[in-house]
């Protein structure tokens, strides 16, 4: 091999959720906030956003090295060491999600699970509802409206604080966290090279057939 050393932290199936997930939200909210006849759009883009949630999760158990929740959840003691070594400087560089980045990663991941599933029982007391509000009250159903209307602001605040958390990282660590999500490798030899071959990727291919089956299922009730 020639160039710098690099190791392979982010495997293609993680990149690839990454994306799509960051581009199927932003179209979730523009399409929610546009209205009309974009509330169709609105429900599929939520149910690819939803499926994407049930494969990331089977990724954390079964995905590549620093994909894994084992890889990355750590406990508070773990994260309040890590913010005085981040603060005081000395903070180690991590191959896969940092202490304190996994927390927001579990909590975007929380409050996108919430926001699709309260909107598969959402109404808009109009003529849109979503596919499972059926076999809810109309109370249950405008409850799960609310949470899905007031659970945004939670949601854009994790992703003003992400991309804050990234700036952070580029301008005061001279860390670029970014090239790493697009092309999976970050310089130098920081751990252990995640694997990122044909059969790991056939196995993502298998678990997100899975959980679009499983989707789909719920969906067409
Ligand atoms: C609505 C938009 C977005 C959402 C919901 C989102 C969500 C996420 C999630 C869930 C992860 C964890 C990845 C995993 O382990 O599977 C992540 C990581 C990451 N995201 Fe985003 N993201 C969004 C937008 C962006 C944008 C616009 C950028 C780039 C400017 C970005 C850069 C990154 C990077 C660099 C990481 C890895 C951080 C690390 O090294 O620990 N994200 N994001
Ligand atoms: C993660 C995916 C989703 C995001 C980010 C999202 C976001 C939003 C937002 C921000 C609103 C409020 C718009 C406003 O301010 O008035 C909204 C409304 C709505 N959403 Fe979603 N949503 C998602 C998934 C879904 C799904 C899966 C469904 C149903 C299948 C759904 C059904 C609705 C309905 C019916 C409304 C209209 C509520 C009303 O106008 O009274 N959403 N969504």
């Amino acid at each position: 091999m020639t160039g710098q050393p690099r190791t392979r932290v982010w495997d293609l199936p993680t990149r690839l959720f990454h994306w799509s997930l960051a581009a199927l939200v932003v179209f979730s909210v523009v399409t929610a906030k546009v209205g009309g006849n974009w509330i169709d759009w609105h429900m599929r883009s939520g149910y690819a956003v939803l499926a994407l949630l049930l494969f990331r999760i089977a990724w954390g158990f079964a995905g590549a090295r620093y994909a894994r929740f084992a890889a990355f959840v750590r406990g508070p003691q773990a994260v309040a060491d890590y913010v005085r070594r981040l603060r005081a400087g000395d903070a180690a560089r991590h191959a896969g999600h940092n202490p304190l980045g996994a927390l927001s990663v579990l909590a975007l991941l929380a409050v996108l699970l919430v926001q699709a599933s309260t909107g598969l029982f959402a109404n808009d007391a109009i003529a849109s509802e979503g596919p499972l509000a059926k076999f809810v009250s109309g109370a249950t159903s405008d409850l799960a409206t609310r949470i899905h209307k007031l659970n945004q602001y939670p949601l854009f605040a994790l992703v003003a604080l992400h991309l804050a958390a990234i700036a952070y990282y580029h301008f005061a660590k001279r860390e670029n966290l970014v090239l790493p999500m697009l092309t999976g490798d970050k310089p130098g030899r920081v751990g252990e090279p995640a694997a990122d071959d044909l059969a790991l990727r056939l196995r993502a291919v298998a678990l997100l057939a899975l959980a679009a089956g499983a989707v789909a299922f719920l969906v067409t009730r």
